[in-house]
């Protein structure tokens, strides 16, 4: 079945997917959580694809979780249902995932933003988690990943006040890697995700392990982590052709292996 909160386009080796609830400014719900993770898993296990961009539209990346579905919900029914735990499969992922983010990503909007590997923000990107203007507070693990993106003093700062942080800020503080202009933005994310894609995938895979296993463990435990990986990477295909092509003087072919 077409998923309905989603449109997913493959383009190379790239799979593009676009949150779509235009009418709730993307708010996810649980048809949409269900939606971008089974497509995660299609495509996570696909050798043909080798990163993802994750986007929303121009005026909303996701204005937060659905408030409306969560309005009439006790706590046994969040609990029972472990509501929106499964958001944690797209963080789970083990290809590089971008978010390209245009206007507001609030909430769950913002915290799954930083689920992403790297936040490529349009100028008119807006930053928030004003889960404390409903009476509650992030529950998609914006307490812990936007205090490690920027720090206490300004996760505390937003997860207090609500206030929203625009582009700019944003990129201050070390959220967002990139601000291009808003009509720049896709064009901008799909050529960094083929750039990506056109690697090898399996020391992508690995860089990306690497650089979210410096969140878990002490520096010597990642570094040793890191050079076991390092040195396991020369049992790839890919390891022989990229340097055998830099020695040639030529562009390296990958095979993804
Ligand atoms: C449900 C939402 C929504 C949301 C917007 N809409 N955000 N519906 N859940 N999070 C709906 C509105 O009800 C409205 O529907 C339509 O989208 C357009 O929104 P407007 O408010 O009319 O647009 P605008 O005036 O431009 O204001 C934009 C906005 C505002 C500032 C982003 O919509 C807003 O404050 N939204 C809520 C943001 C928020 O609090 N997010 C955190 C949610 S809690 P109708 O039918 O009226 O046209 C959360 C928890 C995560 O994310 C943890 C989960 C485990």
């Amino acid at each position: 079945m077409a998923p309905k909160s989603l449109r997913i386009e493959i383009r190379g080796r790239v799979a593009l997917l676009t949150l779509n609830r235009p009418e709730a400014l993307n708010a996810l719900n649980s048809e949409m959580m269900d939606e971008v993770c089974d497509t995660v898993a299609k495509y996570g296990t696909d050798d043909k694809i080798g990163a993802f961009v994750l986007t929303g539209s121009e005026k909303a990346f996701a204005a937060g979780a659905d408030i409306k579905e969560m309005q009439p919900q006790g706590y046994m029914d969040m609990y029972m249902s472990d509501f929106f735990n499964r958001w944690n499969e797209l963080a789970a992922l083990r290809k590089p995932v971008i978010a390209a983010v245009s206007g507001y990503a609030l909430g769950g909007g913002c915290e799954l933003a930083m689920m992403c590997d790297f936040i490529i923000a349009a100028d008119t990107a807006k930053f928030g988690q004003p889960e404390i203007t409903l009476g509650v507070i992030p529950g998609m693990g914006g307490s812990q990943r936007l205090t490690r993106a920027v720090g206490k003093a300004k996760a505390m700062d937003l997860c207090l006040t609500g206030r929203m942080m625009d582009a700019e800020e944003a990129e201050r503080a070390g959220l967002v890697s990139r601000i291009v202009p808003a009509g720049e933005l896709l064009e901008t994310a799909l050529a960094a995700a083929e750039k990506i894609a056109g690697f090898s995938l399996p020391a992508t895979m690995m860089a990306k392990e690497a650089v979210n296993r410096s969140f878990e463990v002490t520096l010597e435990e990642g570094l040793r982590f890191e050079r076991r990986l390092f040195h396991s990477l020369f049992a790839t295909e890919d390891q022989k052709e990229g340097m055998s092509a830099f020695v040639e003087k030529r562009k390296a072919a990958f095979k993804h292996r």
